[in-house]
């Protein structure tokens, strides 16, 4: 049987500044479905890469007195390096001013101007600066768009609106397709008043930092046109249809909800142009926000995620990120509530399992893995939950709901420490050796399995408890640790962070 295929993509980010904690998460996000998609035997693709055209990168490199293209190389391998660090496995990273890129999107203008579906016109309207787009009126009286103006320019327009009538149909017919539903809601109530077109060019009398349109070489192209067209570049729609029909459509475009609507509406109507179906989900992620405020480049408020790594491990920082924000929702960043999780769930629960099992195993059994005759019904009460665990995880995974995933997980983690308490080993060992033996092996059992199940959040940490337990490359079925093995020695695995007073709150 052919093997099931996962295609995600996290969004290209702009190179105007280093990345922060925002970036981080949505990476991160991308990473560990794809280790979950992984682990369940699917062939995964995971793309991510940087946007480095338009007027917010061309803004930065002037600040900076560099040429462009140098301002770009010089902070592209900061992303790079922040992804080795985070133990990001992407399978390719694409950059818009690689030539694969600019073939493709020039294809594809070629194309769509062909097709009817590109026309010049004069078009004066309000204009954002700061989202470097027209916005209608409406979104102009919200008063969420930053630096808007009245701009009058003859420009190409995408004939956006002749595909509103298609869109909405589909996505009325495709629940999974914008994902979580209150987006989806969103989505459909944007798209009841009348779509406009959209401007595609820009003249490069005014901004010249972008790929030049096929068709008339006064013009570039407006960066997201060019964007969102990286997500088919990567797998090969210009040069290699076997990959591209291997991939395409996108099982997951993940994003933040400040890029919905191009994802969901101008995205999703070029690809209607193109006649290629669309990505069969659109996930929008909240924000993290510090205080009341969304973490932003733009308004120079973030958390560096470098720092937490230097100071706290690449794991914790994972782990915190993936449990904290609630699927869909905003979430709020402080070292408080970081440092909180970090002792409960990582140090108190995990790690201390890990910790007192091979401890007791290492007193009464001298360090090898003992047999597991007649279970009773504590034993397997623990059995049965850790056996429901993989099918539950795999479940709220392939619901976005990580947080629950690992949630579940470590119920299973706490309910196991409870279960050791309760059955007492150190006691039971006095009367019967047979009995703690039993007790230990199925601790230890749940800790593999919990430890396997979290190994796409915390990959390395997980391996080290595998690692001690004979068990690397074990799978969540129960009962697949070998009787006898002896443990390996290990340190603390979350040595328990002390609160200074100077760390509360951020
Ligand atoms: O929008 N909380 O790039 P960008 C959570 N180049 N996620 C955050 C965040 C925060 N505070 N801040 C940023 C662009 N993100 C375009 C995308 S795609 C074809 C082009 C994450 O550098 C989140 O994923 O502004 C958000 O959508 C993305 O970074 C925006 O990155
Ligand atoms: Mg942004």
């Amino acid at each position: 049987m052919k093997n099931k295929k996962f295609y995600v993509t996290t969004p290209i980010y702009y190179v105007n500044d280093k990345p922060h904690i925002g970036h981080a998460y949505t990476t991160i996000l991308a990473d560990v479905l794809a280790r979950y998609h992984q682990m369940a035997q699917e062939e995964v693709f995971f793309l991510t890469g940087l946007d480095e055209h338009g007027q917010k990168v061309q803004q930065a490199a002037q600040k900076r007195e560099m040429s462009y293209q140098a301002h770009c190389d010089d902070l592209a391998p900061r992303f790079i390096q922040l992804w080795e660090k985070l133990g990001i496995r992407y399978d390719d990273f694409i950059r818009t001013t690689q030539e694969r890129h600019i073939k493709t999107v020039q294809h594809i203008l070629q194309k769509v101007y062909e097709a009817g579906d590109i026309y010049q016109d004069e078009y004066e309207g309000w204009y954002s600066v700061a989202e470097e787009r027209f916005i209608t009126e409406t979104e102009k009286d919200s008063g969420q768009f930053r630096d808007v103006k009245i701009l009058k320019e003859r420009n190409w327009f995408f004939k956006m609106s002749e595909y509103q009538d298609k869109l909405v149909d589909y996505i009325y017919e495709h629940p999974e397709f914008i994902q979580p539903e209150h987006r989806r809601n969103e989505i459909l109530g944007f798209l009841k008043q009348p779509l406009g077109d959209l401007c595609i060019s820009r003249p490069k009398s005014r901004m010249d930092w972008g790929i030049e349109l096929p068709f008339d070489k006064e013009y570039v192209t407006y960066v997201w046109f060019d964007a969102l067209i990286n997500y088919i570049t990567a797998p090969g729609y210009l040069d290699d249809p076997k990959k591209f029909k291997k991939w395409w459509p996108a099982d997951v475009h993940l994003i933040g909800k400040d890029i919905l609507t191009t994802h969901c509406v101008y995205w999703s109507t070029m690809l209607l142009s193109l006649k290629l179906p669309l990505p069969k989900t659109i996930f929008a992620h909240g924000w993290w926000l510090v205080g009341e405020t969304k973490m932003s480049k733009s308004l120079g408020n973030v958390i560096n995620p470098l720092d937490l790594i230097d100071q706290y491990g690449v794991e914790p920082v994972r782990y915190y990120l993936m449990r904290e924000m609630v699927l869909g929702q905003d979430a709020q960043f402080t070292l408080e509530s970081f440092i909180k999780r970090f002792n409960s769930d990582l140090a108190n629960d995990f790690g201390n399992l890990l910790n007192r099992v091979s401890g007791l195993v290492g007193k009464y059994f001298d360090g090898c893995i003992p047999d597991q005759s007649h279970l009773m019904q504590a034993d397997l009460d623990i059995r049965k939950q850790a056996m429901a665990l993989e099918e539950k995880v795999r479940d709220y995974v392939n619901h976005f709901h990580i947080n629950e995933a690992i949630e579940e997980i470590l119920e299973l983690v706490r309910a196991t420490n409870k279960y050791v308490e309760h059955q007492a080993p150190w006691k039971v060992a006095k009367e019967s050796l047979n009995s703690a033996g039993r007790i230990l092996y199925t601790a230890m059992e749940a800790l593999r399995i919990s430890a396997v199940l979290l190994s796409p959040v915390m990959p390395q940490k997980t391996h080290i408890v595998l690692d001690v337990l004979g068990a690397v490359g074990s799978t969540p079925k129960w009962g697949e640790l070998k009787i006898n093995t002896k443990l390996k020695t290990h340190e603390a695995l979350f040595p328990r962070l002390e609160v200074k007073s100077n760390e509360k709150g951020t």
